[in-house]
């Protein structure tokens, strides 16, 4: 039955781990990352070749309709993490710790990972810079592998004023830097940039270990992200200018996607002057 799970592993397709992904930032190979929230949607990215399948709290816009991601929940975030985990052979599958979920402490940083892992992720984002260093370096010594974001984050889109592009001014430079080297140190694998200058996302990617995935940060990252709503040109309204719509003359969703990893690892998008800042 067409409906069932598949078990076959995506031909051709090896498992992408950690030491993958490495391997790929070492060659100057861009990592292809897209955000998906159920077990169908999973099925095709794997068998479009994303790299990594990020189960973002961007669920709470494309798939609740709320207008921020703020009301996520971390339960929510794991039944989606669940029915992502089932669809997927290959991907490497990151949770998001919500809002709330991780900034009391370490150990609630802990507890929630917990969760997200008990529910499929092979590794957890977390939001801001400076204080979420010590986190991060709780995690990543307790097996937890940790993608941070950096830049525009939208669980502090009340203190930041709107979503605003980050990294404008030399000053802002200077403390995104710091903070990305804070958190490399500390242990984080990959960060998320989003919204942030080409020349900030540069900066940063000169001075970091981890691999850097750009949303709206130019074509120097390690990698990029997208939101899958976005990129197949199902979100209504006014769009931010780093989305592009891959589903404009693709015959499939799949065609689609693949059409994005090609151009990911081409490095043909982002085209830093038409999508980037
Ligand atoms: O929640 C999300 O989907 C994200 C991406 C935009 C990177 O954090």
């Amino acid at each position: 039955m067409s409906s069932h799970p598949s078990e076959a592993p995506v031909a051709g397709r090896k498992p992408i781990t950690l030491h993958r992904l490495r391997e790929m930032q070492a060659a100057g190979e861009p990592i292809a990352m897209l955000t998906c929230y159920d077990a169908s949607f999973a099925r095709v990215l794997d068998a479009a070749g994303v790299d990594c399948i990020l189960v973002g709290d961007s669920l709470g816009m494309v798939i609740q309709g709320q207008t921020s991601t703020l009301p996520v929940t971390l339960e929510e975030t794991a039944y989606h993490l669940r029915a992502v985990a089932r669809g997927n052979r290959s991907a490497w599958l990151i949770g998001d710790l919500p809002f709330g979920s991780y900034q009391e402490s370490a150990s609630q940083a802990m507890r929630s990972s917990t969760v997200l892992m008990q529910a499929g992720a092979q590794m957890v984002k977390l939001e801001g810079g400076g204080w979420t260093a010590e986190t991060v370096r709780f995690l990543v010594e307790r097996g937890i592998p940790v993608c941070a974001h950096l830049g525009l984050t939208p669980q502090s889109v009340h203190a930041l004023g709107g979503y605003r592009i980050q990294g404008r001014s030399d000053e802002a430079v200077t403390t995104l830097v710091k903070h990305a080297k804070e958190l490399s140190d500390a242990g984080a694998a990959m960060c998320v940039l989003e919204l942030v200058a080409v020349a900030a996302a540069r900066a940063v990617k000169k001075e970091v270990s981890m691999a850097t995935i750009g949303i709206g940060a130019g074509v120097d990252c390690s990698g990029q992200v997208l939101v899958l709503h976005d990129m197949l040109g199902v979100t209504q309204g006014k769009l931010p200018r780093f989305v592009r719509n891959f589903m404009e003359g693709a015959p499939s969703i799949e065609a689609a996607v693949a059409r994005y990893v090609a151009d990911v690892k081409s490095r043909a998008f982002p085209d830093d002057k038409v999508h980037s800042y």
